[in-house]
């Protein structure tokens, strides 16, 4: 292995190089206009799949954006790891406050700045590079490998999902354990695992009023404003102690471990800090909870967007017609997802007067998660992320989610190793996405010491 990591050390600016390559390509999954480079993006993968040696290269169609698939299985009565991750995007919108462009990636400051240099494919191009290390320098690897590279996480990876149900597939991906590096680093240069994600229930709900926008003048104060109305609508969702109000929302909520809690304390969280860094006076959440509590382990509600009426430059007197809200609620064990759709819908509808009508609709979702983080090859990812960032491995779950995470499990049983590769102070969905180069760098090193500690 000593050959494999002076090897990666001296080719980390070729990395980098491959690394922009791949950023420049604007894989958007949400937006139709760039089907095209979210293809060439797969053909792409695919090629750097072949450079690592991977055999059987293969990219799936599916009804929306490919899967890439390669693998190596040459390393007789060794366990097969599944390495996933995803070459999808958000979009990059507002642009204007990217201080470079969001597909002309840039290095300052030790940073490469770009969308999705963080959020997947910096980290994902972290393992592809560290298996072709391993290859180029041992003629084979340690263990087995196969590499799954999607194209529609930030939609909610419906494909993959039916995909995995298929016997045929589910055998191609059988594996022993499935890595990914999706998720945050606790703190810069801290190596960590994370052991748990959040769901994920997002929804619309629209409101309408009168038929038509009306003159709010002519018509003000004999309707329904449908955006005053959606406003106290959404203020009641909260009670004053920053409690969820839909009822049976946290019926089903697993309370954290006693080895979690004494693991927060240890994590000793920094809660001004944590205040200042995102310009706030004050930290908001449930009363009773610390701020990791209420971030890895309760359930949250949040409006991501709300619409409606006049919002143009300038005053037009208006009284809108309709008023629209996203609301996503992140969801933790064991809260079942079609329930918390079902209570919601309910509980909107019964805040709703007979003023104005409303429609509630179901967008994307997916289940929450807790790993057990006593397997054989957790164990080894933690020894591996030691050794790479020189200091003691800590062990964290994740506000965020990756709904395929729980189907891997439920499908492949596999156990999942979750290793968080960005910083939450990254940017990802946000303007300036980056990626800490020290973070790539660590990580090519853990991806090499996983390699050989697992197969031990
Ligand atoms: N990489 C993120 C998930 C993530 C972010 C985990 C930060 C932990 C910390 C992933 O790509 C993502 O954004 N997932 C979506 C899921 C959704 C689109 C179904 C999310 O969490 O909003
Ligand atoms: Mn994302």
């Amino acid at each position: 292995m000593e050959t494999v990591v002076k090897y990666v050390k001296e080719n980390i600016d070729n990395y980098l190089e491959e690394l922009k390559e791949y950023l420049r390509i604007p894989s958007v999954s949400a937006l139709p206009e760039y089907k095209e480079d979210i293809k060439k993006c797969s053909e792409f993968v695919a090629g750097k799949l072949k450079a690592a040696g991977m055999k059987k290269v293969k990219i799936f169609k599916t009804d929306k954006h490919p899967l890439v698939y390669g693998e190596w299985l040459g390393a007789k009565d060794k366990p097969t790891v599944l390495i996933y991750g995803h070459y999808d995007v958000q979009p990059a919108d507002p642009i204007e406050l990217w201080k470079s462009q969001p597909f002309e990636p840039e290095i300052r400051n030790g940073k490469i700045y770009a969308r999705g240099a963080n959020d997947n494919k910096g980290q994902n191009f972290v393992h592809i590079k560290a298996v072709e290390a391993i290859m180029k320098n041992s003629g084979g690897l340690p263990l087995n490998v196969k590499f799954l590279i999607e194209g529609e996480e930030e939609i909610g990876s419906p494909s993959l999902e039916t995909f995995l149900k298929n016997k045929e597939n589910k055998k191609l991906l059988k594996c022993d354990a499935v890595l990914i590096s999706d998720t945050s680093l606790y703190a810069k240069g801290v190596p960590t695992l994370n052991y748990g994600l959040r769901g994920l229930a997002y929804m619309e709900i629209e409101l309408t009023g009168p038929n038509r926008d009306l003159h709010s003048g002519s018509f003000g104060g004999a309707f329904a404003n449908p955006i005053n109305e959606l406003a106290k609508l959404i203020s009641k969702l909260h009670d004053k102690n920053g409690r969820v109000t839909i009822p049976n929302f946290y019926k089903d909520v697993q309370k954290a471990a006693k080895f979690e809690k004494d693991n927060f304390k240890k994590l000793k969280f920094d809660e001004a800090k944590f205040a200042r860094e995102y310009g706030v006076k004050e930290l908001y959440g449930e009363k009773g909870y610390s701020t990791l509590e209420r971030l890895w382990t309760r359930p949250t509600l949040d409006c991501n967007g709300i619409y409606g009426g006049y919002t143009e430059e300038g005053a037009k007197t208006v009284l809108p017609s309709k008023a629209t809200a996203k609301i996503s609620m992140r969801l933790v064990p064991n809260q079942d997802m079609k329930t918390i759709v079902k209570e919601f819908t309910k509980h909107v509808k019964s805040l709703t007067p007979n003023s104005v009508k409303i429609k509630v609709r179901e967008m994307h979702g997916g289940a929450p998660v807790v790993i057990p983080i006593e397997h054989r090859a957790i164990r080894a990812a933690a020894r591996a992320t030691s050794r790479a960032f020189g200091k003691e491995t800590v062990f964290t779950r994740e506000g965020g989610s990756i709904p395929i995470v729980v189907e891997f499990m439920k499908e492949l049983k596999s156990p999942v190793i979750l290793m968080g590769l960005g910083l939450d102070s990254e940017n990802i969905h946000s303007p300036n996405e980056h990626f800490h180069l020290d973070s790539f760098k660590k990580g090519l090193l853990s991806s090499v010491y996983f390699f050989e500690e697992y197969s031990k």
